[in-house]
Formats: C-alpha cells, sequence, structure tokens
C-alpha cells in the first residue's frame, strides 16, 4: 500500500515528526512505501473560498499543492502528524487540508485508510478531546477508514517525547497498518 504522511509540526526535530518517523519504520517493515508532505514547510497558501474549483477541479492558486494533490490521490492512506495547538490541529496542517476542497469527491470515492500521530504538552485525560473530534468528523465526511490514533499526552519536549511509550506505539501502528 502507498501511504502519504502529512507532517504539520514546524520543528522537523521535534516530538511530532518523533511520532511519524517510527510510524513510518513500521510501517515500512510491514512493506508499504511511505511518502512524506512536509506541510508545515510546503509552500501551500490558504484555501480563499473562491470556489472557482467548484468543490472538484483545478485550483486557482498556484503553489505546491499542485504535486501534493497528486501525490494524496495516488496513496491508499493518510496520516495526519500534528502537535496540539489551542486543543486542535496546527495551522499549517489545517491549511493543507482545506485546499483538500478543490479533489474533495475525488478523495471520498478512494475510500482511502487514515490515522492520527499528535502530541501536546498537557497530559489531562480531555487534552485530545476536540483534536480527536474533529479527526473522527473529517473521517467521517471524507469516508476515510480510521486505522487508529496516537494520542500522545505528556508529551511537551521531545526529551518527554522519548522517554514516553508513544513512539513505540506509532512503531506498532505502522506496522499494523
Ligand atoms: C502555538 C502553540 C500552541 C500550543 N497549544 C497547546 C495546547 O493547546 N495544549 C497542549 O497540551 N500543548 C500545546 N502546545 C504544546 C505543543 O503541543 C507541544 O510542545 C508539542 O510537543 C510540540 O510538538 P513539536 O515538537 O512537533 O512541535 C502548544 C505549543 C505551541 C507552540
Amino acid at each position: 500500500m502507498k501511504i502519504v504522511v502529512l507532517e504539520g509540526s514546524p520543528n522537523k526535530n521535534g516530538s511530532s515528526n518523533m511520532l511519524a518517523d517510527s510510524f513510518i519504520r513500521g510501517a515500512k517493515e510491514a512493506g508499504h512505501s511511505v511518502q512524506v508532505i512536509d506541510a508545515a514547510h510546503a509552500n501551500v497558501h490558504p484555501c480563499i473560498g473562491c470556489i472557482r474549483c467548484g468543490y472538484e477541479g483545478p485550483c486557482v492558486q498556484k503553489d505546491d499543492m499542485e504535486s501534493i494533490r497528486p501525490a494524496i490521490l495516488d496513496a491508499d492512506m493518510m496520516v495526519f502528524v500534528t502537535p496540539l495547538y489551542y486543543y486542535g490541529m496546527s495551522a499549517q496542517l489545517k491549511t493543507l487540508i482545506d485546499r483538500f476542497c478543490a479533489f474533495n469527491s475525488s478523495i471520498q470515492r478512494k475510500r482511502m485508510k487514515s490515522a492520527l500521530l499528535t502530541v501536546a504538552w498537557n497530559s489531562d485525560n480531555w487534552t485530545f478531546d476536540a483534536l480527536e473530534a474533529h479527526y473522527k468528523t473529517l473521517v467521517r465526511y471524507l469516508d476515510l477508514k480510521d486505522q487508529g490514533m496516537v494520542l500522545g499526552r505528556g508529551c511537551g519536549t521531545t526529551s518527554m517525547t522519548k522517554h514516553s511509550g508513544y513512539p513505540e506505539k506509532a512503531y506498532e501502528l505502522g506496522l499494523s497498518v
């Protein structure tokens, strides 16, 4: 299976990408091919809501989405990777997801698999309630098949994350998909 990993953290060597790296290691061991899309550093502009795409067509904005769109549509699975920012996903990842507007039906038709990998400073049991609800709503709306979530509580620094069980959980998820 072809997997695209959408990385939404501005910290290339941060905690979110630590989970992504572990997931990728597991997924490759399981025989999958993986393409990483660094959404946080890509040249992707916010959707301007013009609807010139008609919700399924070429976007008026000519930026890195021109290569990201075919990469996503060529894949069987999407993995969303993000730090928790004010109890939601990062603006960087959300900006990319909003651009799905121009190929929404194509994504829905594919019935892709998906997963969520995320980290946060807080460790309260409600830390990921809002992000989890958002992810599950995206799964429902985009007709995705959820393969699992790794919700890294108490992962405020790379050292905290490294010493938590979450990288291992991400590895196991990668191995299992
Ligand atoms: C702008 C911003 C907002 C944040 N919001 C939250 C939050 O709402 N809850 C929380 O627990 N941690 C929050 N954090 C902490 C990060 O989620 C946490 O440090 C995470 O490990 C960063 O991941 P990274 O290394 O991939 O950047 C925030 C950090 C930043 C920079």
